[in-house]
């Protein structure tokens, strides 16, 4: 199969660089490239925040917010790639091209952001439409879609399954400031809806349970199909 993996930064760099959980994500991503072609989407995160947030002050555009961001997210997939090793891409590859390439060559493909007005969510369902990936693993720090925000309503519900309309319903009013995505971008949904693409959101910090959707086994998170 051929897959790929959105890993939100703040998965990656949840207030520091989380260290160990590079090392045992690395160890998984170098495992199901044994038996798969493997793409992942690196976040920015804390980092991406922290120099949006200065940049404000300073009166900067969104767009160039936007690409602070970006590069934010490249040097996060160049630490990833350093975890992996040899079979990751050395750089992270700056368009779609680039990275179907390198899986082409039996390269792990470890890459960031590209272009400013969406997320790494964007990219993630772009690329995987780009190189016909049989799934996208949408990595975050929750465990999936929920009818409110798990974070503050304890009784949230979690979507066993979901289509990309609904899905949409529930992005469209949410903010796509610079570093301010909530949920998932809007974009990503549109591109999941657009080619049908097999799309399970989770939490990144389980690995096991990334391991157990991959290999198609009973995992905790949503499904979105149509
Ligand atoms: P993220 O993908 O980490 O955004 O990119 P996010 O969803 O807001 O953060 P997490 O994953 O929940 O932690 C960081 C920021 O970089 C810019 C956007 O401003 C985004 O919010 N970005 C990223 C782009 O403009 N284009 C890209 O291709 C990627």
């Amino acid at each position: 199969m051929r897959i790929v993996l959105s890993v939100g930064g703040s998965v990656l760099v949840p207030g520091e660089v989380d260290v160990e959980y590079m090392r045992d994500a690395a160890c998984l991503i170098v495992e199901l490239s044994h038996k798969n072609e493997v793409a992942v989407v690196c976040g920015g995160g804390r980092l991406a925040r922290k120099y949006i947030k200065a940049a404000r002050q300073f009166n900067a555009s969104e767009a160039y917010c936007d690409v602070l961001g970006i590069e934010a997210s490249r040097l996060n997939a160049r630490l990833l790639s350093c975890a992996i090793g040899e079979k990751a891409t050395t750089s992270p590859p700056n368009d779609f091209n680039e990275a179907l390439e390198a899986l082409q060559r039996d390269k792990i493909v470890v890459m960031g952001g590209t272009h400013p007005g969406h997320s790494t969510d964007g990219v993630s369902a772009l690329l995987a439409e780009y190189v016909k990936a049989d799934y996208l693993i949408n990595a975050t720090d929750v465990d999936g879609i929920y009818d409110a925000d798990p974070k503050k309503k304890k009784d949230a519900r979690l979507f066993k399954e979901i289509t990309p309309r609904k899905l949409m319903d529930i992005v469209l009013n949410k903010s796509v400031g610079a570093g301010e995505y909530a949920l998932v971008d809007p974009l990503a949904v549109k591109i999941i809806e657009r080619s049908a693409i097999k799309t399970i959101f989770l939490s990144g910090k389980n690995l096991p349970n990334i391991k157990k959707a991959v290999s198609g086994g009973e995992y905790k998170g949503t499904l979105v199909k149509k």
